[in-house]
């Protein structure tokens, strides 16, 4: 069965009790290695869903702004930023980033794992394009790789373990993401693809494939 990443896809996955589910409230350890070492400013986190990394960066000094088309994972996000009382630091846009246009650029822009209903390169050159010159473009994404032609996310092993199978259309390979950045315009500072074991919905432990580039914009 296929579906559409639209908002009605996104608001039911982020309902009511899912929403606990779909996020342990951790930070992407990517963001947190990335990211541990530059200057606060500004920052974008581009399909914020639960607002883990958008509360990481507002504890770390920064001004966020945290995006997503969910209305209801933007109000679990704020409920728990509140709670870490970084709430002030932090504004949440309801947006579809296919479409929205920032009224300003930001030191940084971060994505982890967003899909718009749209084709997923074309999305990582807009959110590119939203970062100010001398700012910091962190994209985490899903690793393209043959399985990657299922439309679920996980799918559980024999032992409870599972290995994470993003759709095709909603991955990517660090070579597609570096080979759209203009070398005359971007740093490559990371480009790599790994594997990592995280607990998952259910207590689960699932395996998943990342890329995760990060690139600086020249002035
Ligand atoms: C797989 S979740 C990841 C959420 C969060 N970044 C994380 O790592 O836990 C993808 C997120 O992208 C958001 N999203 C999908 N399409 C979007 C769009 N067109 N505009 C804004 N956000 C979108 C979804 O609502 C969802 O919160």
């Amino acid at each position: 069965m296929t579906h559409s990443f639209d908002k009605s896809y996104w608001d039911q996955a982020w309902d009511g009790e899912r929403a606990p589910m779909m996020s342990s409230g951790d930070a992407n350890p990517h963001l947190v290695r990335e990211i541990s070492g530059i200057e606060p400013g500004t920052a974008l986190d581009a399909g914020c869903g639960a607002g883990a990394e958008a509360i990481w960066l507002a504890g770390n000094g920064w001004t966020v702004t945290g995006a997503d088309v969910a209305d209801t994972a933007l109000e679990y996000a704020e409920g728990r930023a509140d709670a870490a009382g970084v709430g002030g630091r932090i504004e949440w846009v309801r947006a579809d980033l296919s479409v929205w246009e920032p009224e300003t650029k930001y030191d940084l822009v971060t994505t982890h794992y967003a899909h718009p209903a749209m084709a997923q390169s074309a999305f990582y050159d807009r959110i590119a394009s939203w970062v100010a010159p001398g700012g910091t473009l962190l994209i985490v994404g899903h690793l393209h790789h043959r399985r990657g032609d299922s439309t679920s996310h996980s799918s559980a092993g024999e032992s409870g373990h599972g290995h994470s199978h993003p759709p095709a259309e909603a991955s990517a390979t660090a070579d597609s993401i570096t080979n759209r950045l203009d070398p005359a315009v971007w740093t490559i500072v990371t480009a790599e693809e790994s594997q990592r074991t995280m607990v998952g919905p259910g207590g689960r432990t699932i395996t998943i494939d990342d890329v995760v580039v990060r690139a600086s914009r020249r002035q």
